[in-house]
């Protein structure tokens, strides 16, 4: 592949978010057919960079009701040596959408050889298997993992931790091309090869999503969702900046990846605000804000790499309600969050009113958040997870833990309810916003 280096980063206390990047090859070859006479600002990475880090992750593929033919779209999409995990929260009646989800896997599987895990998210066996290991915050009053994308992904994050994973990323089912699926891959193993950090995270921009507009095809450049959420993301950067940016673009990235040991540090959000969180969470933890930044943190930095896929995205429409929807799961994780500001609070409070999202004078409801995945007693889950259809895909060892980053900020939401995190106000403490903060452009690649 042949992508070029980010031309800007901003820098949110030890976040570094690098600006979108463009991908010129696909396939630029092999090591050995390096020229010698590259470009310095586009990086070639050959075959081999890429398959060392595939060879590595795991992809998940959260899935509820969708077409069997979109799933296997899918499927054919990813490469042949990441590890494939299909979490499903599909009906089981009056159709057994699950096991019909079962069959076409078997038979793809047959052709294939894959490695492939398929479960579903309400599994029993699952539920026990999370709570023994310390980690109910999922299950509902069933004692069941709770209906969701998010909750589906984080089940499967721990199942690719322990397959031995490095990297863990995530596809949704509904995609039409498989074309696309395979480059969003690359493109994770890319951003990976680019990383200097143990510590990062790949979101994909898409090109365009086609759509029918008065019987002409139509190449919308950006979702209505992701509009609004990389406005107020980009307001909220501004706000502590000090300049104004429009560096975020994957507020929603659907399509992303993790390192491992990123994945377990993070908290998660609940449903479709997963994404969005991911950014407000890491600057809750490691934007100097609140709580204070060490300098270990600042070495260790986390990297947030946005790429820009060349393949229209096309996936399932779901309505207006579903927009509305996924807009106010993006917006309630900014709203409440202790570093964000009273003017911005106020903006959107009026853009879920305009919008019709949110009656007058009504509060803007709080998300559900679930704490980081570095609690969960791993070996005891493993344990606990030693039949079909998990033991087969579990049984290597998982890695030994790098060590855990350490916590800048108090850890979410759960501190922010004991009342530990004060008065947030809407000034930058000054002893954080020295060093942690800075906007800046930079020529030099992050590698
Ligand atoms: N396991 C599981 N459990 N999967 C689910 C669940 C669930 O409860 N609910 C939905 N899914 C699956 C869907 O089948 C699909 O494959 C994927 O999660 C995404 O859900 P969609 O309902 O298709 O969401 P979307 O297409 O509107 O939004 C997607 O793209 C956005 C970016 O534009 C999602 O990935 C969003 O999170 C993302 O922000
Ligand atoms: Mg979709």
């Amino acid at each position: 592949m042949r992508i070029e280096i980010p031309r800007e980063a901003e820098r949110f206390g030890a976040n570094h978010i690098y600006g979108l990047q463009k991908v010129y090859e696909f396939d630029s070859g092999p090591h050995h057919e390096a020229s010698g006479d590259e470009d310095s600002v586009i990086q070639r990475l050959s075959y081999e960079q890429l398959y060392e880090i595939e060879k590595e992750m795991a992809i998940v593929v959260p899935i509820r009701d969708e077409k069997l033919k979109l799933l296997e779209g899918v499927l054919f999409g990813i490469p042949h040596h990441c590890l494939v995990i299909v979490v499903s929260n599909s009906k089981r009646e009056p159709v057994d959408r699950f096991t019909m989800e079962h069959k076409a896997l078997e038979v793809l599987a047959r052709f294939t050889r894959k490695r492939l895990l398929h479960l579903h998210q309400k599994d029993p066996v699952l539920s026990d298997a999370l709570a023994r290991a310390g980690y109910d915050y999922l299950l509902d009053e069933d004692g069941l993992v709770r209906d969701g994308k998010a909750e589906g992904m984080i089940v499967a994050t721990l199942l690719a931790c322990l397959a031995g994973k490095r990297y863990v990323g995530f596809i949704d089912a509904d995609n039409y091309f498989p074309g696309a699926v395979h480059e969003y891959i690359k493109e994770y193993a890319a951003g990976f090869a680019l990383s200097n950090s143990d510590y990062s995270m790949v979101r994909i921009a898409w090109n365009s999503k086609p759509k029918i507009v008065r019987s002409h095809l139509y190449f919308a450049k950006w979702g209505r969702t992701s509009v609004v959420t990389n406005h107020f993301l980009n307001k909220l950067v501004s706000h502590y900046t000090g300049f104004g940016t429009e560096v975020i673009k994957t507020g929603n990235a659907g399509e992303h990846a993790m390192t491992m040991d990123l994945a377990l540090q993070l908290d998660y959000a609940t449903g479709y605000a997963i994404e969005p969180y991911h950014y407000i969470n890491l600057w809750e933890r490691y934007g100097g804000v609140v709580g204070s930044l060490s300098s270990d943190i600042i070495l260790r930095h986390v990297e947030i790499f946005q790429i820009e896929s060349r393949n229209p995205h096309l996936h399932e429409a779901k309505g207006e309600a579903h927009v509305d929807q996924m807009i106010l799961a993006a917006l309630q994780t900014i709203y409440h969050s202790p570093i964000c500001p009273e003017e911005l609070k106020r903006e959107i409070v009026q853009e879920l009113r305009e919008r019709g999202i949110l009656g007058p004078g009504d509060p803007v409801p709080e998300g559900t958040y679930y704490p980081s995945l570095h609690r969960v007693d791993l070996e005891t889950l493993r344990k606990a997870l030693c039949n079909e259809p998990y033991a087969p895909l579990l049984e290597r060892s998982s890695r030994p833990d790098a060590p855990p980053l350490p916590q800048a900020a108090p850890a979410g939401r759960e501190t922010l309810e004991n009342g530990h995190l004060g008065d947030t106000g809407d000034e930058l403490p000054e002893e954080a916003a020295a060093p942690a903060l800075e906007n800046g452009k930079t020529d030099a690649p992050p590698a």
